[in-house]
């Protein structure tokens, strides 16, 4: 987004596109949003998105593509083995990355399983700035455990710490020794830390990171999914990436990693992944499970035009003008947020924005989920879905005890150039509303509950009539309002 001046002194965000295909939304009425969440279990996941106005549940698979991206589409060639779309695809991440080798993945946690796979055995440990959901379940079920050492101003819900993904290297040298460098599978730092509010993590610091793992022969794995945020965030921030382009940072963060692994649903802006790496012999280990689990080494699992516009969408990735919106709508979505008191993470990250459920909701308990609590109350308050990042997304304990998360996070996403300004401040109108009304929200409980991965498919019950209050109060202040 550029740096435009308002004569009028504020400044707004200003996009520097336009939007050329829309999709028409419907906002169902009030009492028809409670009986959509009720009949989801109050999971957001298990909603229709026909029922849903504004779908903030995530930025995985769903931002606007660009022109270039959607024309490269249509000269994808579709064959199983060698594709001139595999060679495009293989040539933008070479040079994205600055890397010899690369294996296609249908999608991010398809690369966290072949690395995991490879790498993780029963007694090993991965230590990371902090976990991500599929990262953790995929090390886990291979017998590894997690250590995360993000550093302390990482799980401060008010900060103003720039770089609040950053790993704590004392508590990381700590671990290495207390483990052994032999049972350290590898390292693994996740790019805009997304179960933290998205929020990035230095140069400075991966340099440090590298150099320890470097010097104890452990393999330095960088999660790029969200790393388009990342790179907007080191060069705003850190003084030393204000003079670096954009493309040098990201051969810097390439040059001090051994692996690197992505999600195309996140960077690149198309759906897909794959994994990265100069070293041969760590690349020959990695290839012999792509055509095991993903498909044939040319297409890992992708469609011919999803590769097309990834491939596109890596070399805009670059462009800073692409990248920024969203971190700048996000920006002024928690600032404004942040004015009318209501409890968001700080500083703006990337990704979206995250409200503090614990502080939203401080009169419901842990065990009665409050994030997800909040993420059903809202649904019901404005026809919009986010996603719960708390202790429903968090697995229990092997003795059953429930697992409480270092926060209960509503994420409201905001994918990139898909809402307007008007209907971001329509979401945040409503949470003001919501806010206002917080006593009438209460917890919920679980009615059916998996094993794994719970919130992807568990189904909830409010812990009392809550809801119908919470819908009546709403028609009392907004009268025949959507
Ligand atoms: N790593 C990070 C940092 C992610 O955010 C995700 C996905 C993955 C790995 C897994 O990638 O979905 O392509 O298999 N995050 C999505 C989200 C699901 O909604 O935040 P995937």
């Amino acid at each position: 987004m550029a740096n435009v001046k308002f004569y009028a002194g504020e400044s707004f965000p200003l996009e520097m596109h336009k939007v050329r295909i829309i999709q028409k939304l419907n906002l169902i009425p009030v009492e028809e949003r409670g009986k959509a969440i009720a009949g989801a279990g109050n999971n957001t996941f298990l909603l229709n998105n026909r029922d849903v106005f504004m779908d903030m549940l995530t930025d995985s698979g769903v931002n606007a593509m660009s022109d270039r991206q959607l024309a490269s589409m249509m000269k994808a060639d579709d064959s199983y083995a060698g594709s001139e779309t595999f060679t495009r695809l293989d040539k933008s991440v070479k040079h994205f990355f600055g890397c010899k080798y690369f294996l296609p993945a249908h999608q991010g946690r398809a690369c966290e399983n072949i690395l995991s796979q490879t790498f993780v055995k029963p007694g090993y440990v991965v230590p990371m700035n902090y976990h991500f959901t599929t990262a953790k379940a995929l090390i886990t079920v291979n017998g590894g455990t997690v250590e995360e050492l993000i550093i302390d101003e990482g799980l401060k819900i008010r900060s103003e710490c720039p770089f609040k993904g950053d790993i704590d290297i004392g508590r990381l040298k700590e671990v290495i020794k207390r483990y052994g460098a032999d049972k350290v599978a590898y390292v693994r730092m996740e790019a805009g830390t997304n179960l933290v509010g998205g929020q990035p993590f230095s140069l400075a610091n991966y340099e440090e990171v590298s150099k320890l793992c470097r010097a104890s022969k452990i393999p330095l794995v960088l999660d790029a999914s969200l790393l388009a945020d990342n790179l907007y965030f080191n060069k705003r921030r850190e003084e030393r990436c204000k003079k670096m382009t954009l493309h040098e940072i990201v051969l810097k963060f390439a040059e001090l990693s051994d692996i690197i692994y992505f999600s195309a649903r996140k960077l690149g802006f198309a759906r897909g992944g794959g994994i990265c790496t100069n070293d041969h012999d760590i690349f020959l280990r990695l290839r012999e499970l792509v055509p095991l689990f993903e498909g044939f080494l040319t297409y890992g699992g992708m469609s011919v035009r999803e590769m097309e516009a990834i491939a596109v969408g890596l070399d805009e990735t670059l462009d800073e003008d692409m990248i920024s919106q969203g971190p700048i709508f996000i920006d002024y979505m928690v600032k404004e947020l942040d004015k009318r008191g209501i409890p968001v993470i700080t500083p703006p990250g990337g990704l979206g924005c995250h409200i503090d459920a614990m502080a939203f909701l401080d009169h419901i308990p842990q065990e009665q989920y409050p994030a997800g609590a909040l993420g059903s109350a809202y649904f019901i308050a404005s026809g919009i879905r986010g996603m719960e990042r708390g202790t429903l997304s968090e697995q229990r304990d092997p003795d059953g005890k429930e697992h409480f998360s270092n926060m209960e996070l509503l994420r409201l996403a905001l994918p990139r150039r898909v809402f307007t300004l008007s209907q971001v401040n329509y979401a945040i109108d409503r949470l003001v509303w919501l806010y206002e009304n917080r006593r009438l929200v209460e917890g919920l409980r679980f009615v059916e509950e998996p094993r794994i991965l719970r919130f992807f498919f568990g189904r909830l019950e409010p812990v009392s009539g809550w809801q119908g209050k919470l819908i009546e109060k709403f028609r009392k202040d907004f009268g025949d309002s959507l």
